[in-house]
């Protein structure tokens, strides 16, 4: 890898950042305050030279997407609303004479939204009239006679007159050509995007701008992920359970997926000084700033009215300050923001599918000289995203710092458009060079042919459909990020690179989920660090079984142990975050295709994906941690035992996985809730006479006795050996093993790092510890009866009606849920002999830790560790598989923390010091 070239664009990417027109945005807003109105700013078009095509290339064909031009405010009620709060000011004397003005400019805008609201104005159609005018003079000779130019757009009335505009603007230039215009509901997915993409639905989008309440929904904070994560039911639970998602909640952005209301900080006294006699007495005045400000932001569209409300009534820096805060919800909502990943570009593949098929059969009919598309902010956005060049250089940034990188009135003004100018020469090799608002702009990780032009074919292998993926590792694909991590000796600036978001087989199946995320630190607090040799922590952010959408991951960080995440990249190991398929989801025809065991094949795949690029990849593959919490840490057991087990391997063909080995050194396991085909038994084994906490009853006790009975069987079938020559465990031993080297090493531990004030206020009501001044003596009973509570009814897991996220695990490519305990397909079927079928149970068994216990490919080091106020599962399949593997010589540490809840890590560190130990 060059280290040195990359250093050089981290540093480029980092210092210099991407300045629109190299310029502070502040300069620019005092240059021309209509700026300040951000995505209503009114499209500017500065001259462009084309940088020459290769020898022999002419352009033959245009793809054009573009937004309206200059409206209305989408409602007129963010006028009507600042004219009533300004003239109730006026009729308590409070508004200057420049107050009485600036009522007077409110009222002019509100009588235009009369019947106009989201309207095209005059000034918009001059827009997509002189756009026209410059594409015919700038490419004429795409226009030949006879050649059609079609045109589309979306059912709103801004758009059809947009392209209304510019159709008579080119029929004017080239009489000859044939044109036509639609619109219809048909073409929604294309100019709007609204609608889905597979089974996930995609964001309805229309106009974006402030004071644009509606078309907000949806975006890539309310998608798919959110709040989708647990087993039904589950949500808010005692556990903090699996609700909310492998994501869920992480995703919201700074600005949670709105625009923020209210005034940002900052001075705003000249504005109020200017507008009221008396500031301290205006109780709206704050609502008076915003409403104007939006007030404002139609004005330069409305150009015809004469009103100025930017230049007249504020400062620079007020706007600028104004500016900045919409600037940045803009760019978290709908621009390329580490905040959005890579979902929200995701939505724009149909009209990326339908440029490109267009443009095949243009080329190659020759009948068709261009097709446009009119529509909207956001797909031009989401457009933009996908191709990377929504910042120039493809590069993201955080929400809150756009402002100083990425200017609203720059990449989305109205008329915003993204054009693709075909070149073709006399052998017929294509070219083409993408234009965004009629400026040639790069395309990150394409080789250009020369200048802005790059091979069609190229184009069209990175941003179309594909049947097969490459797997091999761009190194040069990365942005950089940095975040400030806090650790135990305090806050840590971590500078890394982010490789986004790659496919990792070569025949996936969605690639939103079989893609993954890495991240390799560069500098860690302010030294530059080497981590191509560094160990690995493969974090799989997996909950309730769910699928992890890939392309949502943005940062270290996520539900299953930020903290971990976060405090291994502080600490100089590489992470990476895999995306993998779930139980959820579904293919374009509605079959499951993410019922188990397919979370454990894309991980494999993936851990696969990493050793293929070895010495590509940053980190060292042979030095591999496997992680992951509940659902993701039943996972972690499960890909750190099987390493390298034959029984995936058609699964890992299927899907095109490299043919390497998918063994990891060691594993860190949280809260698993594994073993699932003995996890019913265990529970009636652990909580059978403990009442359900949410009812105070006990369960049914002739189905729970039938269940621990079959846990002594199975327990003995284990042949477990005790540590520190506990002897053989068995169903009557075992709470009392666990009780002796799980609950009351945690209790004490916790105890002592109490102060004599709160240990006493803490044992104060706590008996059944039997603290004896140095360590607790509590028996399972104990801990049972008076501490942890039944949280989950009888079965467990595998329930009758099959609404638990195991049950949606064991369904098949048909039927959502199934049965995988003989019990409960006995007890629902009514019929004492009925088995699993073998299929079934095979993959059952594939997904349980246990099986591979005498596995060659087990990890050597393992590290787990449950909370004792979690009662989701059964200690025994956590306490059973750190025995068993002890049994077989690997390196264990196994404990409980002591009042923690389901995933609490009440140690990340200790985890991390742990991994830098064994890593030596
Ligand atoms: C999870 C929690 C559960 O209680 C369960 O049965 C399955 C998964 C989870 O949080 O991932």
């Amino acid at each position: 890898m060059d280290m040195k070239r990359n250093f050089l664009l981290l540093a480029s990417f980092l210092f210099l950042g991407t300045l629109a027109w190299g310029q502070e945005a502040k300069t620019l807003i005092g240059q021309d305050p209509a700026r300040a109105a951000n995505n209503l700013h009114a499209y500017e078009f500065h001259p462009v030279a084309d940088t020459p095509a290769p020898a022999g290339f002419a352009p033959v064909y245009i793809s054009h997407y573009g937004r309206h031009g200059s409206r209305h405010d989408i409602s007129s009620s963010t006028c009507d609303r600042t004219l009533a709060l300004l003239s109730k000011a006026d009729s308590l004397g409070q508004l200057t004479a420049a107050g009485k003005a600036l009522l007077e400019d409110v009222r002019i805008m509100a009588q235009e939204h009369v019947g106009m609201g989201g309207e095209l104005s005059w000034r918009g159609g001059r827009e997509h009239d002189q756009l026209a005018a410059r594409m015919a003079e700038r490419f004429p000779a795409v226009f030949v006679p006879g050649k059609e130019v079609n045109a589309i757009a979306s059912t709103v009335q801004r758009s059809i007159v947009s392209m209304a505009y510019f159709m008579a603007s080119l029929r004017a230039r080239f009489p000859e050509s044939v044109i036509s215009m639609t619109t219809g509901e048909r073409y929604t997915p294309v100019t709007r995007l609204s609608g889905s993409s597979g089974n996930r639905t995609t964001s309805p989008v229309g106009d974006a701008g402030p004071g644009s309440g509606g078309n907000r929904q949806g975006g890539p904070q309310g998608g798919p992920q959110a709040g989708q994560g647990g087993p039904q039911g589950r949500q808010g639970g005692p556990q903090g359970g699996p609700g909310g998602g492998p994501q869920g909640g992480r995703q919201g952005g700074p600005q949670g997926g709105r625009s923020q209301q209210g005034a940002p900080a900052g001075d705003f006294s000249a504005f109020y000084a200017t507008i009221f006699v008396n500031p301290a007495q205006v109780r709206d005045k704050e609502d008076i700033l915003t409403g104007t400000f939006k007030v404002g932001s139609i004005c330069e569209d409305l150009d015809f009215l004469g009103v100025d409300i930017y230049k007249n009534y504020f400062t620079v820096d007020e706007l600028y300050l104004l500016w900045a805060k919409e600037n940045d919800s803009l760019y978290s909502r709908w621009g390329n923001s580490v905040e959005s990943g890579y979902a929200y570009g995701q939505t724009a593949r149909p009209l990326v599918d339908d440029m490109i098929d267009k443009a095949d059969a243009a080329l190659a009919g020759d009948k068709v000289a261009a097709d446009l598309r009119f529509g909207h902010d956001q797909p031009y956005m989401a457009l933009c995203d996908l191709l990377g060049i929504d910042a120039d250089g493809g590069e993201r940034f955080r929400a809150e710092e756009a402002h100083d990188h990425w200017y609203a009135f720059d990449i989305v003004p109205t008329a915003a458009n993204v054009q693709l100018v075909f070149y073709r020469d006399a052998t017929g090799e294509v070219l083409v060079k993408v234009l965004r608002n009629e400026k040639e702009v790069a395309l990150k990780g394409l080789q250009a042919v020369s200048g802005p032009y790059y091979r069609w074919a190229d184009f069209k292998e990175k941003f179309g459909r594909k049947k097969t993926w490459s797997i091999e590792f761009d190194p040069e694909n990365f942005i950089a990020m940095k975040q400030t991590i806090q650790t135990a000796s305090g806050p840590v600036e971590v500078v890394y690179k982010a490789y986004m978001h790659i496919p990792y087989v070569t025949r996936p199946l969605d690639t939103d989920y079989q893609s993954l995320c890495i991240f390799e630190p560069v500098f860690i607090g302010g030294k530059s660090v080497d981590a191509s040799d560094a160990p690995i922590l493969f974090s799989n952010r997996v909950g309730g079984y769910m699928p992890v959408d890939d392309s949502r991951t943005t940062d270290v960080g996520g539900r299953s142990g930020g903290d971990r995440e976060a405090l291994a990249l502080a600490a100089g190991f590489v992470v990476v975050v895999p995306g993998c398929r779930g139980r959820t989801v579904q293919d374009a025809d509605d079959n499951y295709i993410g019922k188990a065991p397919a979370v454990l094949v894309d991980l494999k795949a993936a851990v696969r994906y990493l050793r293929h690029n070895k010495g590509k990849v940053p980190g060292d593959t042979d030095r591999m941690i496997s992680v992951g919490c509940s659902a993701g840490g039943a996972v972690s057991a499960a890909l750190g035992a099987s390493g390298n087990s034959p029984l995936f391997e058609p699964y890992l063909k299927e899907i095109g996985a490299a043919d390497e080995r998918d063994d990891f050194f060691a594993t860190g396991v949280f809260s698993p809730i594994m073993d699932l085909q003995h996890g019913d038994m265990a529970y009636e084994w652990e909580f059978g006479e403990v009442p359900l906490t949410r009812t105070g009853e006990l369960v049914d006790q002739t189905l729970s006795a039938a269940l621990r009975k079959e846990f002594a069987a199975y327990e003995k079938s284990l042949k477990l050996g005790g540590i520190n020559g506990y002897g053989r465990l068995t169903a009557d031993n075992l709470g009392e093993y666990i009780a002796r080297y799980w609950l009351n090493p945690a209790a004490t531990l916790y105890l002592q790092g109490l102060s004599e004030t709160e240990r006493t206020a803490y044992l104060a009501d706590k008996a059944w510890l039997k603290w004896d001044g140095t360590a607790t003596h509590m028996t399972m009973e104990d801990y049972n009866r008076n501490y942890s509570g039944r949280y989950k009814a009888l079965p467990a897991f595998d329930t009758f009606d099959l609404h638990e996220a195991e049950n949606g695990l064991f369904g098949n490519t048909t039927t959502d849920a199934g049965h995988f305990t003989g019990f409960s397909l006995r007890q629902t079927s009514g019929d004492p002999s009925a088995t699993l079928d073998p299929a079934l149970q095979k993959v059952i068994d594939m997904m349980n830790p246990f099986t591979y216990i005498s596995n060659k490919g087990c990890a050597k080091h393992w590290w787990i560790r449950h909370g004792t106020t979690e009662s989701g599962i059964s200690r025994a399949a956590m306490v059973n598989f750190s025995t068993a593997l002890m049994n077989k010589g690997k390196d264990v540490n196994s404990k409980l923390f002591w009042d923690a809840m389901h995933c609490v890590d009440k140690d990340p560190q200790g985890f991390v010091d742990w991994m830098q130990e064994v890593c030596k």
